[in-house]
């Protein structure tokens, strides 16, 4: 038996002084605290002030009936559980008290022991009944907290985040300002050459020749003035736009779009262009300007290996992490020891190549997270294969 019961404190609303007398001695001899009134006004006045955790009220009463009186303390005080008196003979009353929220009820005249099991019952109903309502409202609150830091938490990730995209961007930023000077550095020595070459043509020219290699000389000057002209404008437009511009870009449009671009230079090569587009990718955030200008260099590299006519083959396809973009030539392909060289900027095999082409190239791939590969198609031309990943892990 739980001890703590018999500190609750019990009401007794009865019009008839005995029974409240015999009953409120009956409960208090056990410990419990009782109240008594002898109308329901009275007693839920009581109950109001006092809030005592059962209530025994008396079905048959001059003023406000009993049953009233039960539907009033069920509405107004939840808390205080109620047991019904009724008299012998009207069971089915005891069944519409039941169903308006009385937790048991008692035949009149009672018995001792009887009315005491019963309140004990009912206080211990009552008492697991509330334990469970506040451990529910517990769980509710819980759940409502977890919510708000949820939310919280939500509100902080997404300020991290804007945080480190503009961290990454001014990263990238700064990565292009310091390939910049990289750049200038291996411009200055660049142009170097062509200037002393032009300095020592000029001397001669001044020293007094004949005319027709004084028109030598000055091709030469012009020449070299040609490929200075050439490295500054690539350079140039590898820098130009320190912004990026991010949009949603179709990687298969892209290369559409600069296969149209160089149409004229693939047919003055007889360059024959195969398109194997095995499925095409979602698009992912970049700039399309710069994606453009990645595969622009590439395939003029290819072409302009292709002399004689050849085939330009572009693979595209894609898994659900990266997009994978192929690009195959049957020129004579890369000699094994320039293999891990062909990305340095300024390295070139060609007579007016800058050797930047493939340096831009792999700069922007990496700007994507994306990585290239080369390598020779079994001696009969070079193949690129370039993957980027798809728009979750790009960079901005
Ligand atoms: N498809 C290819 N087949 C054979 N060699 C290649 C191919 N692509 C690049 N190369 C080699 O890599 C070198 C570097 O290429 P990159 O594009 O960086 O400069 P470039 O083409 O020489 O000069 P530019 O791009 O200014 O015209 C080339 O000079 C060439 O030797
Ligand atoms: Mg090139």
């Amino acid at each position: 038996m739980d001890n703590s019961l018999e500190k609750s404190t019990i009401l007794i609303v009865d019009d008839e002084k005995i029974n409240l007398d015999l009953i409120s001695i009956l409960l208090s001899n056990r410990g419990f605290g009782t109240l008594i009134a002898s109308s329901a006004e009275e007693g839920l006045a009581l109950i109001e002030r006092e809030k005592p955790e059962l209530a025994i009220i008396d079905y048959m009463m001059p003023g406000m009936d009993g049953f009233v009186a039960l539907k009033e303390v069920r509405r107004r005080f939840p808390d205080t559980y109620v047991i019904m008196f009724t008299g012998k003979g009207s069971e089915e009353i005891a069944v519409e008290l039941m169903k308006a929220g009385a937790s048991d009820y008692i035949l009149k005249p009672f018995v001792n022991k009887d009315l005491l099991d019963r309140v004990r019952k009912v206080l211990t109903i009552r008492k697991v009944e509330l334990e469970n309502r506040d451990l529910l409202q517990e769980r509710e609150n819980l759940l409502r907290e977890i919510a708000l830091w949820n939310r919280e938490l939500d509100r902080r990730v997404k300020e991290k985040s804007e945080e480190l995209k503009r961290a990454q961007a001014e990263i990238i930023q700064s990565e292009k300002l310091s390939s910049l000077a990289f750049f200038s550095a291996g411009m200055a020595h660049e142009i170097r050459n062509p200037l002393n070459s032009i300095s020592l043509f000029v001397q001669l020219i001044e020293s007094g020749l004949e005319d027709p290699e004084k028109i030598e000389y000055s091709e030469k000057i012009f020449k070299e003035i040609a490929r200075i002209d050439r490295i500054l404008r690539n350079l140039l437009d590898s820098v130009k736009r320190p912004r990026f511009e991010l949009k949603e870009v179709r990687i298969d449009q892209v290369i559409n779009n600069t296969l149209d671009f160089l149409k004229s230079l693939i047919e003055m090569h007889k360059v024959e262009v195969k398109r194997d587009f095995r499925r095409i990718p979602p698009a992912i955030q970049a700039d399309p300007l710069e994606v453009e200008q990645l595969f622009s260099n590439l395939f003029v590299n290819a072409i302009d290996e292709m002399h004689n006519g050849g085939t330009l083959k572009v693979f595209l396809d894609h898994d659900n992490k990266n997009i994978q973009i192929n690009i195959s030539d049957t020129g004579k392909g890369i000699p094994l020891e320039n293999l891990d060289k062909i990305f340095d900027p300024f390295f070139t095999t060609k007579k007016i190549g800058t050797g930047l082409g493939l340096s831009v190239v792999f700069r922007i791939i990496k700007t994507y997270n994306g990585n290239i590969k080369v390598s020779n198609e079994h001696g009969k031309g070079a193949l690129f294969c370039v993957s980027l990943p798809l728009s979750d892990s790009n960079p901005l």
